[in-house]
């Protein structure tokens, strides 16, 4: 049976008894699901699961993508990216230890965005490395009704790390001229429909939104910046602080994230390693049932 709990912040929720490793039928995807649709942040608790357990659940949710960063892939294991302090290249460049210390929304940069990111931690320092969440339809709903009706219809470009290192955040490292090739510019609505649900909301304001179409590149960017300030206000933001055995799964359509920094492991209680994986596309059940229709 699984409990939903409420996430000590202003949105969220921790699910309890699920178990990866055994794996999840679809009534529990459904549930689980419903829950990310409702609370935009889910975090299962308490797992202990392989890498290929992890895997079976990320495909449930849809495509995994092989990040960009083809570097940071696990090797044997292109689909799921390490993440935290622990690689060569990690603990000697902070900005490689830091790459998502800025606002931002996985695979913005992409054609086809995510629908959904999860870390599972399998290794937590005493302090620093939670993952911030921003609530993008509590701060879209929460825009005056002539902001609204200004960008509604508008359709922004977005570039890998192209707004990273704005106020006071770190930049994200630039990509290799070859990486760079295989994600030019994209254009996405400002305020984009879930591909579940249907509900608009603001999307990816942080982090890769540098133009937009037909605006001068000046007032593009007034707005840009106006927008992305109206949404980093603590009101709309989670701070989860990991426990071993966490998998935090954010709507990539609703949210924005950002990575509190973190230095070198130098001993005990210092080494951070999360996995992540992302998804493109509908789940599974969702995808049977459209085609049903
Ligand atoms: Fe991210």
């Amino acid at each position: 049976m699984i409990r939903l709990v409420p996430l000590d912040g202003p949105f969220g929720c921790a699910a309890y008894g699920v178990d990866l490793a055994a794996g999840v039928d679809d009534d529990q995807f459904r549930t689980l699901s419903q829950a990310l649709y409702q609370n935009r942040v889910l975090v299962l608790k308490g797992q202990t699961c392989d890498k290929d357990a992890y895997l079976r659940f990320g495909r449930q949710w849809g495509v995994p993508i092989q990040h960009v960063v083809d570097t940071a892939r696990m090797p044997g294991y292109p689909d799921l990216l390490e993440i935290g302090n622990m690689s060569e290249r990690r603990r000697r460049d902070a900005l490689a230890r830091n790459s998502a210390a800025f606002w931002h929304t996985d695979q913005s940069y992409d054609a086809e965005v995510a629908t959904a990111t999860m870390l599972y931690a399998r290794k937590v320092p005493g302090q620093g490395g939670e993952t911030r969440l921003l609530d993008m339809k509590a701060a879209y709903e929460d825009l005056d009704g002539d902001t609204r009706r200004r960008i509604d219809g508008l359709v922004a470009v977005h570039f890998y790390g192209a707004t990273s290192g704005r106020d006071g955040e770190l930049p994200t490292p630039k990509l290799s001229d070859s990486q760079a090739a295989n994600v030019p510019p994209v254009p996405h609505p400002l305020v984009r429909p879930h591909s579940v649900t249907g509900e608009r909301v603001l999307y990816a304001i942080g982090g890769t939104a540098f133009d937009i179409e037909g605006m001068p590149p000046d007032e593009a960017d007034v707005l840009i910046r106006t927008l992305k300030a109206h949404c980093v206000q603590d009101k709309y933001i989670y701070d989860h602080k990991y426990e071993v055995g966490d998998v935090a799964i954010w709507d990539t359509q609703m949210t924005m994230h950002s990575a509190t920094p973190i230095g070198a492991p130098n001993g005990p209680g210092t080494e951070r390693l999360l996995w992540r994986i992302s998804v493109r596309g509908v789940p599974g059940i969702y995808a049977q049932a459209a085609a049903a229709a």
